[in-house]
């Protein structure tokens, strides 16, 4: 079982920013540790939603960064979040449906996904705070 460990190369160094991002890891881990001890869908569809509702959040609080500071690649980055909300839904209405647990394929999207949006997408606004605010 492949769960996320948290690591320096994830610290954005924006400590509300970084505590939520342990929390969605640690989301992740939950869900994949439910779907290998074959829990019932029930749990999974509440750890989906929550998921799901913790995410917007988020990616709500980066939003209004960007709009702070005038992002200029705030399109892109924002496109990049819907996406991931999309398959968040996608997951929850399989689940719903076909009453069958996350493919491992699934899992790994989630895995993979959140730790390259932290390493690139997330550390170029950083950057971009970075230089704007030493100005
Ligand atoms: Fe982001
Ligand atoms: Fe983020």
């Amino acid at each position: 079982m492949q769960l996320l460990q948290w690591c320096k190369e994830l610290e954005l160094g924006l400590d509300n920013v970084d505590t939520q991002h342990k929390q969605l890891i640690g989301m992740i881990n939950e869900l994949t540790i439910t779907v290998e001890y074959s829990q019932p869908n029930s749990a999974l569809l509440q750890l989906v939603d929550r998921l799901h509702e913790y995410a917007r959040n988020h990616f709500k609080v980066e939003s209004d960064i960007f709009a702070r500071y005038e992002y200029p690649e705030r399109v892109d980055h924002e496109a990049e979040h819907a996406t991931f909300i999309d398959k968040v839904k996608y997951i929850r209405r399989q689940c719903e449906l076909l009453d069958t647990p996350m493919s491992a394929k699934i899992r790994e999207f989630l895995l993979h996904w959140f730790c390259n949006h932290i390493r690139t997408k997330d550390m170029e606004y950083k950057r971009f705070i970075d230089n704007s605010t030493n100005l």
